[in-house]
This record gives C-alpha cells, sequence and structure tokens, in this order.
C-alpha cells in the first residue's frame, strides 16, 4: 500500500519548486544601514564586520548611487561621532551642521528618488554610551525622549524621509509625532523599534560606532533598564501595539533570527507592515563561520534572509542586502 498523497511531486524540479513557492525575496525587501564617519575618502572596514564599512560623505555618495543601481531604494543612516563631541545629553545630535544633518543632505542630493531613513538614538553622540542621559546611575526617560523628539526634529529638516528611534524609552513615538505634526512635518514617517531586546548580538555594531556603555561608576553596564528582555512575549506585543497607537508607521523587532516567534506574532496582531533586522552579530557569526570554510555563506545567507520573510516580515535590515541582490542577478 502506497499513500495517495505524495508531498514531493511538489517538489520534482526547480520549475514545480519555483511555480509553488511561498516566500520570494527581491530588492524591494531591503533596507541598507549605512555607517558614516568624518573625513575625505575614508572607507574603514570594520574589524568585527568583514567586507563592512564605514565611509566619508564623499564616499557615502558614491555608496549609494551604486545601492540604487543595484535595485535598492532605502538605506538606514547611522554616525560615528568623534568623542571630543560627546557629552551626557547627545548635544551634537541636535547640531544642525552635524555628521548626519550633513549625511542626509548627501544621500538627498546623490540620489533624490532613495528614500533616507535615520536612527535616532543618543548612544552614539553620548559619553556614556547609552541611549538617554544619565543621571545617578539611572538612565532618565522624559528627558531623553525630549532630546529624541529634537535630533528626530532635525533629521526632518534636514529631509529624513522616516526616522527610526532605537532607544526603547517610554512615550517617545508619540513626542516625535506630535513635534512633526506642529512643525508640518505630516509626510515624515516614524519606523519605532518597537520591540528591540537587549541583545548580546549588537557587538559589533557597537564597535562600528565606538558607542558601547562605558565601564564607569554611577552608570548602568548594560542596556537592561530599557531594551527588552529576551525571555518576554507579551512585552513585545504591547510595546509594539503602544507605538502604533503613538503613531508609528512600521514597527520592527530586533534582532532577528532568534526572535522570529515575536515576528510571527507581531505580524499576526497588527495591520502596519512590521521590520525586522538582523542585527550586527547576525552578520559577524555567519561571516566568521563562512571564513573559515564550515558553512557555505551564499546558502547560509539565502536561508537566513528567506526565514526572516516567511516569519513576517516585510522590511528586512541587513547588512547582507547587497550580497543578496548581488546573488539574486
Ligand atoms: C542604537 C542602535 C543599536 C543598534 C541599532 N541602533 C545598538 C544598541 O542599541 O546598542 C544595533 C544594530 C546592530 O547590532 O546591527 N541605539
Amino acid at each position: 500500500m502506497y499513500p495517495l498523497k505524495r508531498n514531493r511531486r511538489l517538489r520534482t524540479n526547480e520549475a514545480i519548486r519555483s511555480l509553488v513557492r511561498e516566500t520570494i525575496i527581491s530588492p524591494n525587501d531591503f533596507l541598507v544601514p549605512l555607517f558614516v564617519v568624518e573625513g575625505k575618502g575614508v572607507k574603514e572596514e570594520i574589524a568585527s564586520m568583514p567586507n563592512y564599512f564605514r565611509y566619508s560623505l564623499d564616499l557615502l555618495e558614491k555608496e549609494v548611487k551604486e545601492l540604487w543601481s543595484l535595485g535598492l531604494k532605502s538605506v538606514l543612516l547611522f554616525v560615528k561621532v568623534p568623542d571630543n563631541l560627546k557629552d551626557n545629553k547627545g548635544t551634537e545630535a541636535i547640531n544642525p551642521n552635524g555628521l548626519m544633518q550633513r549625511a542626509i543632505k548627501t544621500v538627498r542630493n546623490a540620489c533624490p528618488d532613495m528614500l533616507v531613513m535615520t536612527d535616532v538614538a543618543m548612544d552614539p553622540y553620548s559619553s556614556y554610551g547609552h541611549d538617554g542621559i544619565v543621571q545617578n546611575g539611572l538612565i532618565l526617560n522624559d528627558a531623553s525622549v525630549d532630546v529624541l523628539t529634537e535630533m528626530s526634529l532635525s533629521h526632518a529638516r534636514a529631509g529624513a524621509h522616516f526616522v527610526a528611534p532605537s532607544d526603547m524609552m517610554d512615550g517617545r513615538i508619540l513626542s516625535i509625532r506630535e513635534a512633526f505634526e506642529d512643525e508640518g512635518f505630516y509626510d515624515t514617517g516614524i519606523v519605532s523599534y518597537s520591540a528591540k531586546y537587549a541583545s548580546a548580538f549588537y557587538g559589533p555594531f557597537r564597535d562600528a560606532l565606538d558607542s558601547a556603555p562605558v565601564d564607569m561608576a554611577n552608570v548602568p553596564k548594560d542596556k537592561q533598564s530599557y531594551q527588552m528582555d529576551p525571555a518576554n512575549r507579551f512585552e513585545a506585543i504591547r510595546e509594539t501595539e503602544m507605538d502604533i497607537d503613538e503613531g508609528a508607521d512600521i514597527v520592527m523587532i530586533k534582532p532577528g533570527l532568534c526572535y522570529l516567534d515575536i515576528v510571527r506574532e507581531i505580524k499576526n496582531a497588527v495591520d502596519v507592515p512590521v521590520a525586522v533586522y538582523q542585527v550586527s552579530g547576525e552578520y559577524a557569526m555567519l561571516k566568521a563561520a563562512a571564513e573559515r570554510g564550515w558553512l557555505n555563506h551564499d546558502a547560509v545567507m539565502m536561508e537566513q534572509i528567506t526565514a526572516i520573510k516567511r516569519a513576517g516580515a516585510d522590511v528586512i535590515a541587513s547588512y547582507f542586502a547587497k550580497d543578496v541582490v548581488k546573488l539574486l542577478n
């Protein structure tokens, strides 16, 4: 007695497999993170992120043109701030002529149709490496939200299409949305990092921007008082629903692979686009294993990206974006 139903029929050859494939990756899926530094002619590889670079503005211009030619139409900007410009309040973040503000203009000029999103967080600007103002060993919420709101306005004035607050302070989405409406930035959107976990996978990113929390008395050693506990699920739904109520246009879950259960749950629960950030540590892990010949880089990369999309990601922020698109071509 053989089975009448044979699932393998749909796997017989590539033609039938591609006919019934449920998840298709395209350049439209990606948001490309970019690291920017001061200087001229600078393209520095990040030690813990092989083949990923920090660019000075002149080379950023070249890079975004290349991304555009590959069909990658959205970027997420991060800046590395010199130590002498850092303070507890992230003052440099709202400098209208700061590196971020100039980077936004550079991309807008180089590639007028490119969608420009900006990371809104104090840590690259903070002398303590935190996403909020530090006082007596604590991270102040509301005072930090005021800074994040000013920072968002400053990015909007420079021409950002979307701001992406990645700090996890309470109430920041509402504050930013209200400030945008007050200033007439009706079309400037908010991608909220709404379920951002206190993850150990951010290490290489903090190397890239030199933004790790400093080891100092009366400064929290980690970000657990604001980023979420990896053990929690309901909290992710609550955070995300609150951000949507406050005015988030797109919500984000971060990191990616370890949190795909959360991605699916949020995708089922909300009706706004869901973004997933495949973070620096996820990138570094695969690069390291592939360098040793332990994993097939391209095959594992595609499997991971496909899994993220299958789990429910409408948007994928990934350091692999360019590698994936080159492979697709
Ligand atoms: C800044 C920020 C971080 C990341 C994105 N925005 C670091 C952090 O919160 O410590 C991490 C991204 C990555 O690891 O790729 N708040």
